[in-house]
């Protein structure tokens, strides 16, 4: 956005500089919709010209045509541009991080007695906030992503969060499974959630 915004100012201060104010030249017009009220504003011109000199009309009518282009082009730039740009890197992160989660298993949700289940929650994102995956909804919505694989990814996802989060009390409650089932269920639950996030990957153009 502020580099579109810096780009924007060039153009303008570039057209300044490649109209410049003699008295007589035509006052800038660059797109068509500003021919129209740059005729307009001639006719004002014309009339301000028994006050002012003509050099100081025409500045000021550059002055009001830039400031126009800048308000049009502000306006006409896709507002959501930078937003996917930001929301295909966190859909990235989060594919790593699921990745990442896959792969080290044992060394985020331990292992045997060692079990830690907020350290798998912390990296699907409902502990701390540090993962991608924390507001990857959000992003996923913003992309129009088919909702029957929203709704499917997003129902894996908490299945991952709750299975962790069963692991961390099972042993010590009178819970129908141990532990480390609840782990295991978690990890299948992790593996599920990434064949949906590789099918939202896809469905988007995006390679991880
Ligand atoms: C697994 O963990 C190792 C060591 O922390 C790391 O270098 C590697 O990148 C991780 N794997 C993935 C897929 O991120």
């Amino acid at each position: 956005m502020l580099g579109k915004l810096t780009l924007v100012l060039a153009c303008a201060a570039a057209a300044m500089a490649f109209a410049p104010c003699h008295p007589g030249s035509p006052p800038l017009s660059i797109s068509s919709a500003s021919i129209h009220s740059a005729a307009k504003e001639r006719k004002l011109a014309l009339s301000m010209s028994v006050r002012s000199s003509s050099e100081e009309t025409c500045k000021l009518l550059q002055r009001s045509a830039v400031n126009k282009i800048l308000l049009g082009t502000l306006l006409a730039m896709p507002t959501t541009s930078f937003a996917e740009d930001v929301d295909d890197e966190k859909i990235r992160a989060g594919y790593a991080t699921l990745v990442d989660l896959i792969e080290n298993w044992t060394k985020y949700a331990g292992s045997g007695d060692e079990l830690n289940g907020d350290n798998v929650r912390r990296q699907v994102g409902t502990v701390g906030n540090k993962s991608p995956l924390l507001g990857i909804r959000k992003a996923l919505l913003r992309k129009q992503v088919d909702i029957d694989l929203f709704e499917e990814f997003d129902k894996s996802l908490q299945e991952i969060d709750s299975n962790a989060y069963s692991a961390i009390f099972a042993d010590t409650s009178t819970a129908p499974k141990r532990g480390y089932e609840y782990m295991n269920d978690a990890k299948r639950d992790a593996e599920r959630t990434l064949e949906i996030y590789k099918k939202i990957m896809d469905s988007l153009g995006l390679k991880p």
